[in-house]
């Protein structure tokens, strides 16, 4: 089976096809960063009327490029939520008008379930059972997933996500958007051990995390330091370390609660260098396994959008009607 992945829920317009037994055939991405970054984060307007100029020249290009005739696509899958409402009504409206004129199943899916299952799509993939930790601008998650479809909520941010307190802290340091990765590039060049910022949450039991404090003592760390020399390449280090050492901690509870061996880092966050060597670090100890997507799969794209629809759609799952129907906040 042959199927089309559209992904429009935010600043990146991504399609996708993925076969069923021949894996990923081919994807392409646009990213809308260049057209936010002036507005310092995404304006949900202007993202929505990008994906409009951009996805069909998109898709186009990946039928060319993977010499694939419309009619050889089985089903469609687009993400339909969580996201902003007028970016995935253009991916969904897409999704389904093609389903509808090809006569084919379209299937709405889940953009966190596209993220958790994207290490599915590299050569060493995880096994079920697992323990997701889902670390991207909206979601701070740490989830059982006991196999397709069944997931289960251990943690969760009680304030902002992981991501958008990188985010609003490489912007308070000035950095330009999209902050995460520019304040971890900075953080590269910072010293270690200047500062030492909280671990938010972790003195107490439990797997939920909080991440606005950690934004606001970078934020007084600043005024108070401003003048000084490296100061935001400092900072930039102190919070990404803390921020980091934060989700290791929760991890390695939650891993030692359930007796899993198996963890899985999935959004944008789970790019992060840092991260990834302190969880490989974690798990080598733990004598268990941890997998991450390929860092082109850890941000938005539509193969992980194509994958999850394909799982749904052999378990025999597909849209009942030909509404168009988007959720931009929908529990996973
Ligand atoms: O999954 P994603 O592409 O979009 C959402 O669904 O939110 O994640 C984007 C988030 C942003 O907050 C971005 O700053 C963060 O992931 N991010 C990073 C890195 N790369 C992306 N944060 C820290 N370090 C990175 N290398
Ligand atoms: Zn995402």
């Amino acid at each position: 089976m042959l199927v089309l992945g559209i992904e429009s829920s935010c600043d990146d317009t991504g399609v996708a096809l993925y076969h069923s037994q021949r894996g990923l055939i081919g994807h392409a991405l646009y990213s809308q960063t260049d057209l936010h970054a002036q507005y310092g984060g995404v304006v949900p307007e202007l993202a929505s009327r990008d994906h409009v100029r951009k996805l069909l020249p998109l898709l186009k290009q990946l039928l060319a490029d993977t010499n694939t005739p419309l009619a050889n696509i089985d089903a469609i899958a687009y993400t339909a939520g969580p996201g902003l409402a007028g970016a995935l009504l253009v991916g969904a409206s897409l999704g389904k008008s093609l389903a509808f004129a090809l006569k084919k199943p379209a299937i709405a899916v889940h953009h966190m379930e596209g993220h958790l299952l994207a290490p599915m799509l590299s050569d060493n993939k995880p096994a079920f059972p697992f323990i997701a930790l889902l670390v991207s601008g909206g979601h701070t998650q740490l989830i059982r997933v006991s196999q397709l479809g069944s997931y289960e909520l251990l943690g969760d941010t009680l304030d902002d996500a992981v991501g958008e307190a990188f985010d609003k802290t490489a912007k308070l340091l000035g950095l330009p958007y999209p902050g995460g990765p520019a304040l971890a590039q900075l953080a590269l060049s910072g010293i270690k051990g200047r500062f030492k910022f909280p671990h938010p949450m972790t003195d107490r039991p439990g797997l939920d995390f909080s991440f606005s404090g950690l934004k606001t003592f970078a934020l007084n760390t600043f005024q108070q330091h401003q003048h000084e020399p490296n100061i935001k390449a400092d900072i930039a280090l102190a919070f990404q370390t803390a921020a980091v050492e934060t989700l290791i901690i929760k991890c390695r509870r939650a891993l030692e609660q359930t007796g899993m061996k198996r963890l899985v880092v999935a959004g944008g966050v789970g790019a992060n260098t840092a991260l990834r060597s302190g969880l490989k670090e974690l798990l080598t100890k733990l004598n268990g396994e941890v997998f991450f997507p390929e860092s082109i799969f850890c941000t938005d794209n539509g193969a992980m959008i194509a994958y999850a629809g394909c799982q749904h759609l052999l378990l025999g799952e597909k849209d009942l009607d030909d509404a168009i129907v988007v959720h931009p906040r929908w529990e996973l």
